[in-house]
C-alpha cells in the first residue's frame, strides 16, 4: 500500500491542474509558481464524486429507460439575467458568478433576492464579506424586501452548510467562495484547496437537497486568493460580469451552461439604485458617438443571439519612436496586427511609421471577426483624415489576401442597423447575394456588398 503513505496532492491554482508533486510551471495554463499543497485524504469532497442523489449503488442505467422531464426553472424576473442564464434558474444548479471586484455581482443577485422573495421563493444569502448592517445598507438603496430573505453572515463551511441543509432554502448565495473556509483543507481562505473544498461540497448539497446555488467569484489579478476560473469545470454554469471600470456599463456574459446556450450576453447599467436592464444596447451602445469625425465606424457585432451594434474607433498618426506604438481596447491586439498588415500590403497604405489605437467604445470586449471591416475601415478613415458615413454601418470578416468573407447570421445585422436608423449597410458580397429581407424591414437603407478591401475604398 504504497499510496497510503502520500499524504498530499499539489494543484495549479489558476487553472486546478492536479500533480503528485509540486511543479514549478504548470504545465497546462504555463503559469509559474501557482502550485498548492492540499492533503490527499480531503481530496475526494472537493470533487464531484456520488453527488447524484438516488445514484449511491453506481449501476448503470439503460439511457432509453432514464425519464427526462422538462428541467424545472424559476423565473428571476430580471429578463437580461434570464436569457443568459437559458430561461431562468434551474433547479438543483450551482452557478458561478465571476467578476472583478466592484463590478456589482452583489448588487445583481441582491436585486435577484429582492424579486424572486417577494414572489414567495425562500432564499438565504450567506456573504462572509459585508455585515448584517452593510448588507441592509446596500438593500435599502435596491427598494423593500419581503420576509422570505434571510440573511447569514458566516465564513465557517460547517456551519453554512448545517444551515442550508436544515432551513432547506430554493435559492442560496453565497458571497463569496473566496471566504469560505473549512479547517479540513488547510491553508488560508481563499487558497485553491479551500476553494474546491467548498464548490465541491456546495456541489452536492446542490443536488442532493435540491437547492439553486450561486457562488460569487472575485477575479483576482494575481496570487494571494485563487480566481474563479479554478471552479469553472466543476459547477453546471458559469457567468461572467465585466464592464471597464469608468463606464456604468455592464455586460453579465454566459461562458459555460449546462441548461442553455453560452456566449448570450445581458446589458445593465449601474445607477444609484442598483443595476438597471437595458433593452436596447444598440442604441446605448452608440450614445455619445461623435458625428463625422475621422475614425469613428459603426459595426454590428452577434453576441450569443442578439446583434450588438458598436461603434469602433482608430487614431492612426505618425510615430516618435522607433517602434510604432500600436494598441487594443475591447478588442483582440493580435487581430488589429494583423488587419493592419493586410492594409499595409493589400492597398500599399505604409502603416509602418504610424501608431494605431484601436478602440471599442462603451466597455464591450468582442472578438467576433466579423469586426474586422469596420476596424480596417476606421483605420483608413482615420489615416485618410476623412470622416467616414456615420449613417453608414459595416461589418464582414477579412482574410490574409485582402477578400471580405462571409459571415453568420447577417439578416440579423442588417435589420438591426435599419431599425436603428442607419442608411446604409455594407456587408459582404456573398451575404449580400443571399440575403433575405423584406423591403419593409430595410426601412429605406440601402446594402452595398464587397468582396475585397480595395471595393471598401471604392464604396465609400
Ligand atoms: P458590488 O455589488 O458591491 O460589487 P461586487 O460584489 O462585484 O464586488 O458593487 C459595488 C459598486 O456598485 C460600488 O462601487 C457602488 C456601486 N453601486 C451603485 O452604483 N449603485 C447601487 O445602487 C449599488 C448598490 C452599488
Ligand atoms: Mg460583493
Amino acid at each position: 500500500m504504497a499510496n497510503a503513505k502520500k499524504k498530499s496532492v499539489f494543484f495549479c491554482s489558476e487553472c486546478g491542474f492536479e500533480s503528485p508533486k509540486w511543479l514549478g510551471q504548470c504545465p497546462a495554463c504555463h503559469q509559474w509558481d501557482t502550485f498548492a499543497e492540499a492533503p490527499v485524504s480531503k481530496r475526494m469532497s472537493g470533487t464531484v464524486k456520488g453527488i447524484f442523489p438516488g445514484n449511491t449503488h453506481s449501476t448503470p442505467a439503460r439511457l432509453n429507460e432514464v425519464k427526462a422531464d422538462e428541467e424545472e426553472r424559476i423565473v428571476t424576473g430580471i429578463g437580461e439575467l434570464d436569457r443568459v442564464l437559458g430561461g431562468g434558474i434551474v433547479s438543483g444548479s450551482l452557478i458561478l458568478v465571476g467578476g472583478d471586484p466592484g463590478i456589482g455581482k452583489s448588487t445583481l443577485l441582491l436585486q435577484m433576492c429582492r424579486i424572486l422573495s417577494e414572489n414567495e421563493h425562500k432564499i438565504l444569502y450567506v456573504s462572509g464579506e459585508e455585515s448584517p448592517k452593510q448588507i441592509k445598507m446596500r438593500a435599502e438603496r435596491l427598494g423593500d424586501f419581503s420576509s422570505n430573505l434571510y440573511i447569514l453572515c458566516e465564513t465557517d463551511l460547517v456551519t453554512v452548510t448545517e444551515v442550508i441543509t436544515d432551513m432547506k432554502p430554493e435559492i442560496v448565495i453565497i458571497d463569496s467562495i473566496q471566504t469560505m473556509y473549512s479547517e479540513d483543507a488547510g491553508q488560508a481562505p481563499g487558497s485553491a484547496s479551500q476553494i474546491r473544498e467548498a464548490t465541491g461540497r456546495f456541489m452536492k448539497l446542490a443536488k442532493n437537497l435540491p437547492v439553486s446555488i450561486f457562488i460569487v467569484g472575485h477575479v483576482t489579478k494575481e496570487g494571494v486568493v485563487a480566481g474563479p476560473r479554478l471552479l469553472e469545470h466543476m459547477v453546471d454554469t458559469v457567468l461572467y460580469f465585466e464592464g471597464d471600470g469608468v463606464a456604468s456599463y455592464r455586460f453579465l456574459r454566459g461562458v459555460k451552461n449546462r441548461f442553455g446556450s453560452t456566449n448570450e450576453i445581458g446589458v445593465f447599467e449601474m445607477r444609484q439604485n442598483g443595476l438597471e436592464e437595458v433593452l436596447n444596447p444598440s442604441g446605448y451602445m452608440l450614445q455619445g458617438k461623435p458625428e463625422n469625425e475621422p475614425g469613428s465606424v459603426v459595426t454590428c457585432s452577434i453576441e450569443g443571439t442578439r446583434p450588438i451594434l458598436v461603434e469602433v474607433q482608430a487614431l492612426v498618426c505618425q510615430t516618435n519612436f522607433n517602434m510604432p506604438r500600436r494598441t487594443a481596447a475591447g478588442t483582440d491586439y493580435n487581430r488589429v496586427n494583423l488587419l493592419m498588415a493586410v492594409i499595409e500590403k493589400r492597398l500599399g497604405i505604409r502603416l509602418g511609421g504610424y501608431d494605431a489605437y484601436i478602440n471599442v467604445a462603451g466597455g464591450m470586449r468582442i472578438s467576433e471577426p466579423a469586426l474586422d471591416l469596420g476596424i480596417v475601415a476606421a483605420i483608413i478613415s482615420s489615416y485618410q483624415n476623412q470622416a467616414f458615413d456615420s449613417k453608414t454601418v459595416c461589418f464582414g470578416e477579412i482574410g490574409l489576401v485582402g477578400e471580405v468573407r462571409a459571415v453568420n447570421l447577417s439578416e440579423q445585422r442588417v435589420m438591426e442597423a435599419a431599425k436603428l436608423g442607419f442608411e446604409r449597410c455594407i456587408m459582404p458580397r456573398a451575404n449580400f447575394q443571399k440575403l433575405n429581407v423584406s423591403k419593409n424591414a430595410l426601412n429605406g437603407m440601402r446594402l452595398s456588398g464587397v468582396s475585397s478591401i480595395y471595393e471598401l475604398l471604392e464604396v465609400i
